[in-house]
């Protein structure tokens, strides 16, 4: 397996590129089950979520085109993805891919919508929580669907099609409100989806269903309203660039200290990580090519976050900006309150120097002068990522092990903070 190896110390300086978003890409991906006409997405990022979503897709009948490549193009540049599931040759996805992915279970939704079965399996454990997946199929089942499980999996049943329906989220769930959007669209009738999860990944869904045909309203607030109809056209997508990517490489620019422009992104998406990043003494600038971040000279402040839906601090983004803190003057309160279990880099960030106490939700970290480089894993690609981040400002050298998971969500990792002037590289162990 290969290694990220990094010896910390060296400001960043310079540009990033800011990929499509992996939490966009994938329920746009799925939607194409939708419909029997092509899906042309631009700006998907290469990242091996995405080549194990498209097996997936595969096997329920999508063929798919990846667009060569084009002059001028970079290793970062978002490559053109074709779609098509003319007919859908399966409705069954199986253990053995959803539990790699949870994501995948979404596509129970377009399945159950355009065939009227699906039969997916249940994902399973997963490291950062036990994310069950009851409010999903309630949704279904609020638009009429007959769900049981058997034998590890989630049958669905809507031999007469699907019929819209009052859906209302007892707590926010962005799996959930992707699922009720693309059961509602071909459901016939009105669906209202209230407490509907207001992330940008949403929205971006529902602007490509709408360009499909779809007819949704009110996407980015907390009332989603849906009129059915009877069937989805081809449409062509650019998928949102992604703000936690964004997010990641701002707090390493905080971080290591320099001047870096995240190109492409957009601080709409992540105002609240910015302005925490401000708090905690980073500048940050929205230009017309991105946002710039820079610190310079003055230390690194302690703040205290508390993770929320969108528009409050990302879930996504805690575990990095622990890495931040971890360096901060002063202790920083950091409360998690979207997983239970989510702070699985608690102990490998201690393994670099890290002080931190954890007491149920909340981890109380108190920053330390100096960090120092040693061998560390992690179990998810947020928690992978913040390792890298605490190293970029370690004292010496760092090995980050088990780097599939930050291959499953950051695109070209090495080579962007590289350009910046890190010292990283991929050690292969094939
Ligand atoms: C999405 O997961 C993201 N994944 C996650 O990003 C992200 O952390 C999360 O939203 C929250 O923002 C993708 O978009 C692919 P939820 P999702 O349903 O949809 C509970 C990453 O690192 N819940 O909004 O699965 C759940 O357990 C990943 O890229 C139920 O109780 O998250 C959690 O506590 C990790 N029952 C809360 O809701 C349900 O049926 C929010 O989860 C569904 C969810």
């Amino acid at each position: 397996m290969d290694q990220i190896r990094i010896v910390g110390g060296e400001a960043l300086n310079g540009a990033i590129p800011i990929s499509g978003a992996k939490n966009a890409a994938l329920p746009l991906m799925i939607a194409s089950l939708l419909t029997d006409e092509t899906l042309q997405l631009h700006n998907v990022p290469r990242l091996a979520d995405v080549a194990l979503l498209l097996r997936i897709l595969g096997n329920h009948g999508v063929d798919h085109g990846v667009a060569g490549k084009r002059p001028g193009q970079t290793p970062t540049t978002g490559q053109s993805i074709r779609l098509r599931a003319r007919d859908i040759i399966d409705t069954t996805a199986p253990y053995e891919l959803v539990s790699k992915m949870r994501a995948s279970f979404w596509v129970i939704a377009p399945l159950l919508a355009r065939m009227g079965e699906a039969r997916v399996s249940l994902p399973g454990g997963c490291a950062i929580g036990t994310r069950p997946v009851d409010l999903l199929l309630m949704a279904l089942e609020r638009l009429g669907a007959d769900i049981e499980i058997d034998g590890g999996y989630a049958v669905a049943r809507a031999p007469k099609g699907l019929r819209g329906g009052d859906i209302v989220f007892p707590k926010v769930t962005v799996g959930g409100t992707h699922t009720a959007l693309m059961a509602a669209v071909l459901a016939r009738g009105t669906t209202v989806i209230e407490n509907a999860a207001r992330e940008p990944e949403v929205v971006d869904l529902a602007d490509c269903l709408n360009a499909m045909g779809a007819r949704i309203s009110g996407a980015g607030s907390a009332r989603i309203v849906v009129d059915g109809v009877s069937r989805l056209g081809g449409a062509e997508h650019t998928v949102l660039p992604d703000r936690i990517e964004t997010g990641t490489y701002a707090m390493a620019v905080a971080m290591t200290g320099g001047d870096v422009l995240l190109s492409g992104a957009r601080p709409d998406l992540l105002q609240a990580a910015l302005d925490t990043l401000e708090q905690a003494g980073a500048e940050i600038t929205a230009t017309n090519e991105g946002i710039r971040v820079v610190r310079n000279g003055h230390g690194i402040s302690a703040v205290d976050v508390t993770t929320e839906p969108f528009p409050g601090f990302p879930t996504d983004l805690q575990a990095q900006f622990m890495a931040l803190m971890t360096k901060a003057r002063g202790t920083s309160r950091i409360r998690e309150t979207i997983f239970e279990n989510r702070f699985m880099h608690v102990q490998e960030l201690a393994r670099l120097g890290a002080r931190i106490r954890l007491d149920g939700d909340l981890a109380y970290v108190e920053g330390v002068r100096r960090l120092t480089g040693a061998p560390v894993m992690a179990t998810d690609l947020r928690a992978s990522v913040s390792l890298v981040i605490a190293a970029l400002a370690a004292d010496g050298e760092t090995t980050v092990n088990r780097v599939y998971h930050l291959d499953r969500g950051f695109e070209a990792l090495e080579h962007k903070l590289g350009q910046c002037g890190a010292r990283i590289e991929r050690i292969s162990q094939s």
